[in-house]
């Protein structure tokens, strides 16, 4: 089901509305983005757990040479550290945080951009981790590669939850103006009147805070406890606040696609890798298709 349109708005206040790019040079928006720290040296110093590397096999990983080659490169003299010459050959950095440049070239590690689909069990909190040590979304993942899910799941919804280490990305999927649609189905504890389904789409005032809530498909299922719906919006335990107001519980809650990706195929608890094409298809539904991956 990747057959989604969605209306075109403008997330991003730097960039103009006519779809012309930001005014600022790519360079200029990558330094925005930095983190004023200190030098990289001493912020990999105050990390619990840096992963280091070998000098050499960072250098064959950026690419720059061979670990036999990088090793000359480095005797000779040929390679900085944080603006330092490095000509230990057993010279470890921080891939994260050194800035290391070799023969006037900046090496640098393209990291894996990761994309899951996990279908999100009941008691898993979407959290990477939890000061109470309940069981989190990345318990069930278990890889090493940091992912952070793109919105969240109360702890008892089951269903579609994407997790990602792609920030530019997640922060437009999950950002209101793109209106990315989610479909959930909801198990009420009675039966619903058609006379609340039509409140239910037109929208409604949250009854706890007032807040308005937007338009919205719904239809009632099965012997009219079950309704399913699709929303555009993602405020916080929206579907449950809906029903509330309305009058009715939400005993159970599934979220049965998100921005059109469902969990077929995929038993509760379980995940996958998004396909090259499910990537490319959110890619384009939050307008960076056009922009180079990095
Ligand atoms: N709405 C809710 O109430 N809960 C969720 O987990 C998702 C949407």
């Amino acid at each position: 089901m990747l057959n989604q349109t969605k209306p075109k708005p403008n997330p991003n206040p730097n960039r103009k509305t006519d779809g012309a790019k930001s005014t600022k040079s790519k360079p200029e928006r990558a330094a925005d983005k930095k983190p004023a720290a200190g030098s990289a040296r001493e912020s990999s110093a105050k990390t619990d757990k840096p992963t280091l590397m070998r000098l050499n096999k960072f250098l064959a990983s950026a690419g720059i040479a061979s670990r036999r080659k990088a090793d000359k490169m480095i005797q000779n003299g040929e390679v900085e550290v944080n603006g330092k010459l490095v000509t230990e050959l057993g010279f470890k950095v921080n891939p994260q945080l050194d800035k290391v440049v070799a023969a006037g070239r900046i090496a640098k590690l393209h990291r894996r951009k990761i994309y899951i689909l996990l279908n999100k069990p009941k008691d898993a909190i979407s959290t990477s981790s939890d000061e109470l040590d309940r069981r989190t979304v990345m318990d069930l993942i278990g890889i090493e590669d940091r992912v952070y899910t793109v919105g969240r799941l109360d702890r008892n919804t089951t269903g579609v939850i994407l997790l990602t280490n792609d920030g530019d990305l997640a922060h437009r999927l999950m950002h209101p103006a793109f209106g990315v649609e989610k479909e959930y189905l909801a198990e009420l504890d009675k039966k619903m009147t058609r006379a609340d389904l039509q409140k239910l789409k037109s929208g409604m005032r949250l009854s706890d805070t007032g807040e308005k809530v937007s338009e919205c498909e719904a239809e009632i299922l099965g012997d009219a406890s079950i309704v399913w719906l699709k929303l555009h919006e993602g405020k916080n335990r929206q579907v449950h606040r809906m029903f509330w107001t309305l009058g009715y519980n939400v005993k159970k809650l599934e979220r049965i696609a998100y921005a059109g990706l469902t969990t077929k195929g995929l038993r509760r608890g379980t995940w996958r890798y998004l396909l090259p094409e499910e990537v490319e298809h959110l890619r384009k539904l939050v307008e960076l298709d056009g922009e180079t991956k990095t």
